[in-house]
């Protein structure tokens, strides 16, 4: 089947589905690409989807922000929730009434964002994370023996449910408790937590205290921090700062490895006098956690180049974009803020100069999905997390229709790095012709679990072996996945691969955000990708067909060769499919997500094309896992996570 013939099928599918609903009414809602009138600020409970400036009077740009963004509606709403526990119709159409914007525009958006309750939550909220590096670690058994344990309870006591990564990959299982999150946990803490939650006591989620690691990143140690700032302020050196960047080849780390010199200079070209710069710290792809590190422990670095990229680019307002599962990192980061603003390194007229920079911190409303850049702007502006296309870029029309930079954590932290040592001593702290320091995350099956400062250009036999301890209890090695599901999965062979964009990409995948998943040999890699496909048919925002119902197609094609044998023509119809959709998914889909979506299951098809034929056309898998009445059941629950 080509393209158009797979384009038909799909569209013929979503004839025959009752998605088909939900397809239409977007086309009609959304005929613009906006969905209200005026922005409604994403509204939830316990702070999510606002700025953290309104909970945290102390900083300055408050005012500014809400009137910009209108927070009115969404502090009405966030108020609704936090008085009724969730938002009730009446409610909605009075605020509706008072604010006078349409009901079914608030509707749009309070449901899309999965931390709004439209109905009431029940006293214990149970969500165990399905993502891979809690799924190598016994998510399933926690999730079951929990069934087990509340067998019985009544549904507005406790609902146990799936939920994607929250962050805590190096901790796995991770379970949230009423949105309270626990990671190592067993089942039996999580019963206790839950069992007092349905008695109306509050979880506490253990807020470690975090001592400060020190960093090769860092340029000042115990020196006084911001010398980058209070040099440029003098010198106004602007494009000597793109020359720099651009000479030490600084590209962005959010996974795209996109020049940030070219991007911080087509902002710096566009006339218009008001412009943004964002920081994406969304970080929720699994296995992902190298930003949260970050911002615990060199926020300072991530202030500087952010401050750096307002001087740079003519921006006087920046947005910190955390995810809501980052407390403390969130705290961490207002903490500076304010510092800095006292210290006069934010604010009006920095360090005396005629140069203003604003910064605040906002907290997502939750979704993978947010963490691409342009649903990231949607989000700010109080819409659905939903992708714009491209062109027009950010860097043209970007938040509020204005020129914005959005940086990954790490890309910032880098700017500092280079301007206060050099390009010579950011070159020098790569290995084999890479450049600079990278911060990466290892998971899964490893004896040490973290985060780790490695050179550009380090082995991953090196950073899996030498940094996380190897593969957990000595098991030989079978799998690793460089960056999360978007990478899909390397075999062991390849140990010698280099953390390097070129290096991975020739392998045949990417550096991404340098979330390195590691299987052992009792994994059975057909799962490993139905974990994935599964992640982004879950986290798809279903704006375009492609990946709606491509990865749903996908996600039941994988299930299905996990649960029963088929004949061998049917397998060969079966592979050809997959590859049509594939195609389509990589070539038509508006975004990243639709279009990685199919890499996890090629790998698998490409490194262990074996144990694929096992499953399919013999029944049998060699790891003893798939084609178990609780596998079968595991999908049946894992349908339908988004609300
Ligand atoms: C589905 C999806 C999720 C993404 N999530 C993140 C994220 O959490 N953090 C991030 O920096 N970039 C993320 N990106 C990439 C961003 O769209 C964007 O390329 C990046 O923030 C640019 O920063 P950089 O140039 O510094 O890498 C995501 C992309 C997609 C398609
Ligand atoms: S590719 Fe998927 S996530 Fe991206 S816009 Fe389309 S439906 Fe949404
Ligand atoms: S917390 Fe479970 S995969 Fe990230």
């Amino acid at each position: 089947m080509g393209i158009p013939n797979l384009f038909a099928y799909i569209v013929c599918l979503a004839g025959k589905s009752t998605l088909r609903v939900v397809f239409f009414a977007a086309w009609h809602e959304k005929p613009n690409g906006c969905y209200l009138q005026r922005p409604i600020l994403s509204v939830v409970c316990n702070g999510i989807g606002r700025p953290t400036s309104r909970r945290a009077s102390s900083l300055q740009t408050a005012g500014a922000f809400s009137r910009e963004t209108g927070a009115v509606i969404f502090d009405d709403l966030r108020a609704i929730q936090l008085r009724c526990g969730f938002l009730p119709k009446a409610e909605l159409e009075g605020l509706s009434q008072r604010t006078q914007t349409p009901l079914y525009q608030i509707h749009s958006v309070a449901s899309f964002y999965p931390h709004f309750h439209l109905v009431p939550p029940p006293k214990a909220d149970i969500r165990v994370c399905a993502d891979m590096s809690c799924h190598l670690n016994g998510a399933c058994e926690v999730r079951a023996d929990l069934e087990r344990r509340f067998a019985g309870s009544r549904p507005e006591d406790v609902q146990i449910r799936d939920v994607s990564c929250l962050g805590r990959c190096d901790h796995p299982p991770a379970v949230s408790i009423n949105d309270r999150i626990f990671s190592d946990v067993t089942a039996e803490h999580a019963e206790q937590i839950a069992r007092g939650a349905i008695r109306s006591e509050t979880p506490h989620d253990p807020h470690p205290e975090q001592p400060r690691v020190e960093c090769k990143a860092d340029p000042y140690g115990d020196a006084e921090k911001y010398g980058v700032v209070r040099k440029l302020v003098q010198s106004r050196a602007w494009e000597d700062v793109l020359a720099q960047l651009k000479t030490a080849e600084l590209r962005g780390m959010g996974g795209a490895g996109f020049p940030t010199s070219l991007k911080w200079d087509l902002v710096r070209r566009q006339p218009d006098p008001v412009k943004y710069i964002v920081c994406n710290a969304d970080e929720s792809e699994p296995g992902t956690i190298k930003d949260r590190f970050i911002m615990t422990h060199l926020p300072h670095l991530l202030i500087e180049g952010m401050i750096v990229a307002g001087f740079v680019t003519g921006a006087k307002r920046g947005f910190l974009y955390i995810r809501h599962e980052y407390h403390l990192q969130e705290e961490i980061l207002g903490e500076e803020i304010r510092r800095c603003n006292r210290a006069g390194l934010l604010g009006k007229k920095i360090l005396g100069s005629d140069i203003d920079f604003d910064l605040e911190v906002f907290v997502s409303p939750g979704g993978y999905i947010c963490g691409e850049e342009s649903a990231l702007i949607e989000a700010i502006e109080g819409h659905r997390a939903e992708p714009r296309n491209k062109p027009p870029f950010p860097g043209q029309i970007g938040l509020w229709q204005k020129p914005t930079v959005i940086n990954n954590v790490e890309t910032f932290i880098n700017v500092p790095q280079i301007l206060a040592r050099g390009v010579d001593w950011f070159a020098a702290q790569g290995s084999g012709g890479s450049r600079g320091l990278k911060f990466v995350g290892v998971s899964g099956h490893v004896a040490r679990p973290g985060v780790f400062e490695v050179s550009m250009g380090t082995t991953m036999r090196e950073v899996i072996f030498n940094h996380a301890g190897g593969v957990r209890g000595g098991r030989p090695l079978k799998a690793f996945a460089p960056s999360g599901p978007s990478s899909g999965y390397l075999p062991a062979s390849l140990l010698d691969v280099r953390l390097d964009f070129k290096a991975l990409a020739e392998a045949g995948s990417m550096l991404g955000s340098g979330a390195i998943v590691v299987c052992d040999d009792t994994t059975c890699m057909l799962d490993m990708a139905l974990n994935a496909v599964r992640f982004y048919r879950n986290e798809s925002c279903g704006k375009c067909v492609p990946c709606r119902l491509g990865s749903q197609k996908m996600t039941d094609m994988l299930a299905r060769w996990t649960q029963s044998g088929l004949s061998d023509t049917q397998y060969r119809a079966d592979l050809a499919l997959l590859d049509d959709l594939s195609l389509a998914m990589s070539s038509a889909s508006i975004c990243g997500l639709g279009q990685i979506a199919p890499a996890p299951i090629q790998s698998v098809l490409k490194h262990f094309r074996g144990e694929v034929d096992a499953h399919v056309l013999r029944g049998q898998c060699p790891s003893g896992i798939c084609f178990s009445a609780a596998s079968r059941a595991g999908e049946a629950h894992r349908v339908g996570i988004r609300p």
